[in-house]
């Protein structure tokens, strides 16, 4: 939801600001904007549509300037237009503000300050904080700092916020609530973006920021504090991937290179958690066993996809140890009266660690006494921030907007918490531990069997290009996995898919199917097959009815009824997600590339929801 980057130091602050927009667009593309620091007056150029517009109506002599600040936007406020794009600047137009977030009370701020003469050129709420910027910096002597830290008492919201003022342009002074910002310590220079993408070619040392701190950066100097302007001490951190975790590497997109790096991902995830006698080390969810004997429900909170993972930890946990678990979409969590209390674990599923839905959702659990678990791929990010404890996935930087390896972690980070609290609470003996792990340990050889085995699926899935609808049939873990394709395909190809319960389909969905509908059935279901004469028999069901099924099978699954077989390598159900969903990744990819879609940057869409 909005990236933003913000230079100061001895390079022309172009080529980092664009650079930086380049590995932050996932977070939003509906315009690019950037103000440069030229001394008194900002240069700014901003325009609707992707960063390529922006860089195209660059002139060709654009001074050299040597701080700026930059975004890309995914917009709440006011329609995609040139005008709506960020930066915002007052009526001076020497003071430029960027955001992401939402700032609720932006109408009063807007009828106050045009009551005070404040002309205004848009329709977004954060011109709004432009304006009242200029008022406070005057009133505070020329201190962009103290205006910020004065402005942000008077924002409801979540917000980022940067800001450059022309009198002081290699000042940059930015603040955070309920949304991301870190800042890059260079050598001579300094950076601030919502993602540490932005400036990882040149650091990788950064510092975390909490909630209301405002930072300021020059060439030479940090310095945080909070809103009463007490120092705040830096927290730093080094990043641990390098730029090319960020780049495409050869592939056509970024989704496409995810998929291929979900062995690497898993076995990154699984990597050292079982010890010689056989015990599950997750140390850093921060439990003792008299703790984890004590808990009496878990709730899972997640989104979208985190959500699907979220639906498989319910068959794991609950086969394995023998713990109620409930799932929660995270934005309806809040707003009923869920019962929680301190024998409540709740676990927070959040590729980005920032989703504001799942932010607040454990906001409120942790104020009724929950304790709160977070599995996260994105170190330092807020979630895990605000959670008793995390647990991180190894899936790397997941740059597409659809989420294909930080799924795959996240159901095997689900898989490890379950045998866990199985072993702790005696529910599995440590031999069966030892085999369930060591299965889990040849996860990665099977995704990468399938891997190497899809291009007559791309072959097939273009045979389907026109076809209005795809639905997805699956039971038991097998369900998550139905609405998960169902989810991709929606996301990446703008058809209609939607994921059912096999038992659900005679109680209403069974009505869509019609002469030709597209049918993608998820045989692999149930402990001990347990369920396959189930979905064999709604295979027979659509088919009756002229749908056109494709079945994922195990290997030497007997299947009948299906027009094509997806054959995918034997393992015990409960781990089938994990090679199950990947035909269906690469299923919705290609649909996506056929219809001539933006597999990575998909319409209306955004990598990180920050607002709720
Ligand atoms: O960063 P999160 O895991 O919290 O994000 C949750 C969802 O927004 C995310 O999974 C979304 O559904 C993906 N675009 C799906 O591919």
């Amino acid at each position: 939801m909005c990236g933003i980057v913000g230079y100061t130091g001895p390079q022309s602050a172009i080529t980092p600001l664009v650079e930086g927009l380049r590995r932050l667009e996932y977070r939003g593309y509906d315009s690019a904007g950037i103000a440069l620091g030229t001394p008194g007056s900002l240069f700014i150029e901003k325009r609707a549509g992707k960063l390529g517009n922006l860089e195209g109506a660059l002139p060709a002599n654009l001074p050299v300037v040597h701080s700026g600040i930059g975004h890309t936007r995914w917009a709440t406020h006011g329609g995609p237009t040139d005008r709506n794009a960020h930066p915002h600047v007052d009526n001076e137009g020497k003071l430029a503000v960027i955001h992401n977030g939402i700032i609720e009370n932006y109408s009063e701020l807007k009828i106050e300050l045009e009551k005070r003469g404040h002309k205004f050129t848009s329709d977004t709420d954060t011109e709004s904080v432009a304006h009242l910027l200029s008022d406070l910096r005057k009133e505070n002597k020329g201190d962009l700092t103290a205006a910020m830290r004065e402005a942000v008492k008077k924002l409801r919201g979540s917000f980022t916020l940067l800001a450059i003022h022309a009198d002081a342009p290699e000042t940059i002074v930015g603040v955070r609530r309920n949304s991301p910002l870190v800042v890059g310590i260079g050598d001579g220079e300094n950076f601030m973006a919502s993602d540490v993408a932005a400036f990882i070619d040149y650091t990788k040392r950064a510092i975390e920021l909490g909630q209301d701190e405002v930072v300021t950066i020059t060439p030479g100097g940090i310095e945080i504090t909070d809103l009463s302007g007490k120092k705040v001490a830096p927290r730093e951190y080094e990043i641990t991937w390098d730029s090319a975790a960020a780049q495409k590497g050869g592939f056509s997109h970024f989704m496409l290179k995810e998929i291929f790096e979900q062995p690497k991902a898993v076995a990154d995830t699984l990597i050292g958690r079982l010890s010689d006698n056989n015990q599950i080390q997750l140390d850093e969810i921060h439990m003792s066993d008299k703790e984890i004997k004590a808990i009496k429900k878990i709730v899972v909170i997640a989104c979208g996809t985190a959500y699907h993972a979220g639906m498989v930890a319910k068959y794991a946990i609950e086969k394995w140890a023998k713990i109620s678990v409930e799932v929660e979409i995270a934005s309806e969590y809040r707003y009923r009266d869920p019962i929680i209390d301190a024998g409540t674990l709740v676990i927070a599923i959040s590729q980005s660690g920032e989703t504001m839905d799942t932010l607040m959702a454990i906001r409120h659990a942790k104020a009724a006494g929950a304790r709160v678990l977070a599995i996260c791929n994105t170190n330092s990010s807020t979630i895990p921030r605000e959670s008793d404890a995390v647990l991180y996935t190894h899936a790397g930087p997941e740059i597409a907007v659809a989420s294909t390896k930080a799924f795959l972690t996240q159901v095997v980070a689900v898989y490890l918490i379950g045998l866990k609290l199985a072993q702790v609470r005696g529910e599995l003996k440590d031999s069966e531990i030892h085999n369930l792990y060591n299965e889990m340990l040849e996860l990665p050889a099977k995704i990468e069997q399938i891997l190497e085995t899809v291009e007559p699926l791309r072959e097939l899935t273009r045979g389907f290009a026109q076809s209005a609808s795809v639905l997805f049939l699956g039971r038991n873990v097998g369900y998550p996995v139905a609405l998960e394709g169902a989810l991709k395909l929606k996301e990446l190809a703008y058809m209609h898919a939607e994921g059912f319960a096999g038992g659900e389909l005679k109680h209403g969905p069974i009505a869509l199917i019609d002469q030709g509908t597209p049918v993608i059935a998820i045989l692999p279901a149930g402990h001990d097959h347990a369920l396959d004469e189930k979905m064999l028999s709604n295979i027979q069901e659509v088919k009756a009815r002229g749908a056109r099924v494709i079945v994922i099978a195990q290997e030497g699954d007997k299947v009948v009824g299906a027009e094509h077989i997806i054959r995918i390598p034997v393992a015990s159900a409960l781990l089938q997600p994990v090679l199950a969903t990947v035909p269906l990744q690469v299923f919705a990819y290609e649909m996506a590339v056929t219809r001539g879609n933006d597999v990575d940057q998909p319409r209306n869409l955004a990598k990180s929801v920050t607002v709720e």
